[in-house]
């Protein structure tokens, strides 16, 4: 699936033949996808952060919109790679791709596609089933839907108390009802933290719901934050005008801002976070940090630790919506896009 990168809507579904491995080469199924707002935020961002880069296209204008999911490998000239393995990764919406295996091992591999030399390096990781620890077979649709936005949830949570909050007394969350932002509030919230949502009139009771925010407001009620008690806000999706109603109610008792994500397509946000780099929240970068504190396998265990806490909850708090073939993929774009979904609602889908 291509998108016109000035136009997200403008989709076309162009039919390619099944591709072949070519010499130390891969090609992988991809079997179950997820489309939440983050996929959005890859296409808005997708010059600024290179997001079109990681599965080019030729044509002029136009993205592939990359997703995360599990893959099957089904032709392989790589060493070490062998048809039936099932790896979970970022892959173009699609039905098929071509990779480069690397640096093969038990846990899996990654791209060594020239191209994506100079992109950030989990993005070309490719994890065996069998070697990551936190995967479960009757969980996968949790983890297509939520494993990237629950792995940013625990580095932007773990994030915030390692700088202690910025000294604030509270985090506010925007777009609370957002999977990243409730697995943040429950991370924060399992750690003795504040946590204040705020989100869309409609979504109030569904956000109360989940239990992991001690107090919920509607965008529109911002002029009920207490000025008085400081506050850090973690801006999940770059609602205009948000901010600056905060900065009004709080004053200097709004002591720092953090982007997260840029669902709301608006150019000026988009190009206002990509030039304010350091600002934005990048999982990587914190990823990248603990690793070197910790070493890769503690941070294993303890993102494993805690995805299988918050599978348990998670699992209740929203509904898999399935759907095959490149129609459907089409059409969940389509409503993701127009910020239409329930919350509940989450796309699995086999493209
Ligand atoms: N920086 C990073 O490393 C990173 C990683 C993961 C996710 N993120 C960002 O976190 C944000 C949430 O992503 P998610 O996948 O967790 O979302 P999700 O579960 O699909 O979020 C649904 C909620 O997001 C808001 N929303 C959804 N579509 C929208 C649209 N088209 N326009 C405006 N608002 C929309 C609404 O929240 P409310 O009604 O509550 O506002 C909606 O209930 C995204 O912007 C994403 O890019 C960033």
């Amino acid at each position: 699936m291509t998108v016109a990168r000035d136009d997200l809507a403008d989709v076309v579904v162009p039919e390619h033949p099944v591709p072949t491995a070519g010499p130390r080469e891969a090609v992988l199924a991809i079997d179950r996808i997820g489309l939440t707002a983050n996929n959005i935020t890859y296409a808005v961002l997708g010059d600024s952060f290179r997001y079109w880069d990681h599965f080019p296209t030729p044509e002029p204008g136009r993205g592939i919109p990359p997703v995360w999911g599990f893959a099957d490998v089904v032709e392989s000239r790589a060493e070490g790679v062998t048809v039936g393995d099932r790896v979970y990764g970022y892959y173009p919406a699609g039905s098929h791709t071509v990779v480069q295996p690397a640096r093969a091992d038990a846990r899996g591999f990654r791209d060594g596609a020239a191209h994506r030399r100079t992109l950030p390096s989990p993005y070309a990781v490719h994890s065996l089933t069998g070697g990551d620890p936190a995967y479960e077979v009757e969980r996968e649709d949790l983890l297509v839907l939520f494993r990237p936005l629950f792995y940013t949830s625990f580095m932007l949570a773990d994030f915030l108390v390692d700088h202690e909050l910025f000294g604030a007394q509270r985090v506010l969350l925007s777009s609370a009802s957002s999977k990243t932002a409730y697995g943040t509030a429950y991370e924060l919230h399992a750690q003795g933290v504040e946590v204040v949502g705020l989100t869309s009139a409609r979504h109030v009771g569904f956000v109360r719901g989940l239990g992991c925010y001690d107090e919920v407001l509607g965008y529109d009620e911002v002029g009920e934050l207490d000025p008085s008690r400081t506050a850090v806000l973690v801006d999940v999706a770059g609602r205009p005008g948000l901010s600056q109603d905060l900065r009004t109610q709080l004053g200097a008792a709004l002591v720092h801002e953090v982007g997260v994500g840029v669902t709301h397509q608006v150019a000026s946000v988009a190009g206002t976070l990509a030039e304010t780099g350091p600002r934005m929240f990048f999982a990587p970068d914190q990823m990248q940090k603990r690793s070197a504190d910790w070493g890769r396998e503690r941070l294993d265990a303890t993102f494993a630790e805690s995805w299988r806490r918050f599978a348990v909850e998670a699992q209740g708090w929203v509904d898999v919506m399935g759907g095959t073939g490149p129609d459907a993929v089409r059409d969940a774009w389509l409503a993701v896009l127009a910020g239409r979904l329930d919350p509940r609602t989450g796309y699995v889908l086999t493209p």
